[in-house]
């Protein structure tokens, strides 16, 4: 019995079917006990040997199921242990990388150009009082020229700038000649929206101020940029047009040989021209001369990466904007 007992308890399987075996030998019907009822049938002499024979046997089978119990309690704990470890050699879950906006990609492409021209950068209000984004700029009351730059008005009568330009009157303000200046920043129209509108773009400005500055530097000042961006073989256009803040004026386009295509062609990108002294006077400044330069940041994102639809840039759309990580 002592050997069947011992295999059993060893083969135990969980502390349930232990505590059958045990019941099984010790409990009050088990094998074990009924053998201690069968002593009273015996003689003296035979009954104490048998007594601590069976007790010896009932102790070795209590120690054995302890034992048992011990190991089978090691063994959950270690199993679950197991199931709640980490293994460190797994692959960890990739984080997706997030990249820089096409639009803030070509924007600071240009203020590199212009810093490493030696050009400070200064940002301005988009809610502006109308006289810095027209009076000030030489766009009086009831003057045409403001048709041309309808926007959003608050009530209280201040209105979403509509170019970067009133930073030229903000900076001279504070500032004194000569100086370098670009103004990257948003600007609003009232535009009916479509696949080259938006009624949010962005614009950099550009304004030099200083003793004999010409419209020579400002073809220059053009030309370099158009060069940083396209090359050597770019080249630069003028063409006379009317902005009340410049005297002459022009609207400026640059030669571009579109890289994947081979096409070349004239891309339109602003205005620009000599600053007019009704602006000088506004701010007070006498004896110098300078030129000032805009244009829309969209046409120069849009059409060399030939993205079909302004849209695009504001509609936060995964495929779209994947496509351009890392490309300026
Ligand atoms: N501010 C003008 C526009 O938005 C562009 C411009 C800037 C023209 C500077 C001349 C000089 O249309």
């Amino acid at each position: 019995m002592l050997e069947q007992a011992l295999r059993e308890i060893e083969a135990a399987p969980d502390p349930q079917q232990l505590q059958d075996i045990r019941v099984r030998y010790l409990g009050k019907r088990g094998m074990v006990t009924q053998e201690l009822k069968r002593l009273g049938a015996l003689r003296p002499d035979e009954r104490r040997e048998a007594g601590q024979r069976i007790n010896r046997l009932k102790s070795v089978l209590e120690e054995a199921i302890h034992e048992r119990r011990e190991a089978l309690e090691r063994e959950a704990v270690r199993r679950q242990l197991e199931s709640e470890s980490v293994d460190v050699t797994l692959p960890g879950a990739r984080l997706k990388q997030g990249g820089l906006h096409l639009m803030t990609l070509v924007t600071h492409r240009l203020i590199e150009i212009f810093v490493s021209l030696g050009y400070e950068v200064a940002v301005g209000p988009e809610l502006e009082t109308d006289y810095y984004n027209f009076t000030a700029l030489n766009f009086p009351q009831e003057h045409p020229a403001r048709d041309t730059q309808d926007t959003f008005f608050t009530t209280d009568g201040r209105v979403m700038r509509t170019h970067t330009s009133p930073m030229q009157v903000r900076y001279m303000e504070s500032h004194r000649p000569p100086f370098r200046l670009i103004v990257p920043g948003r600007a609003y129209r009232n535009e009916a929206v479509d696949v080259t509108h938006e009624a949010q773009f962005h614009q950099l400005e550009a304004l030099v101020v200083g003793e004999r500055i010409t419209m020579a530097d400002l073809k220059g000042a053009i030309t370099e940029m158009a060069t940083a961006l396209f090359g050597r073989d770019t080249r630069t256009r003028l063409q006379p047009a009317y902005f009340p803040f410049v005297e002459p004026g022009a609207e400026f386009a640059i030669w571009w040989t579109n890289p994947r295509t081979g096409e070349q062609q004239w891309l339109e990108l602003g205005g620009c021209g000599m600053v007019h002294p009704n602006v000088f006077r506004a701010v007070g400044y006498e004896g110098v001369t300078g030129f000032a330069f805009g244009f829309g940041i969209e046409r120069l994102a849009l059409i060399p990466f030939g993205i079909p639809d302004i849209r695009h840039f504001y509609q936060s759309d995964l495929r779209v904007l994947n496509q351009f990580r890392g490309a300026v």
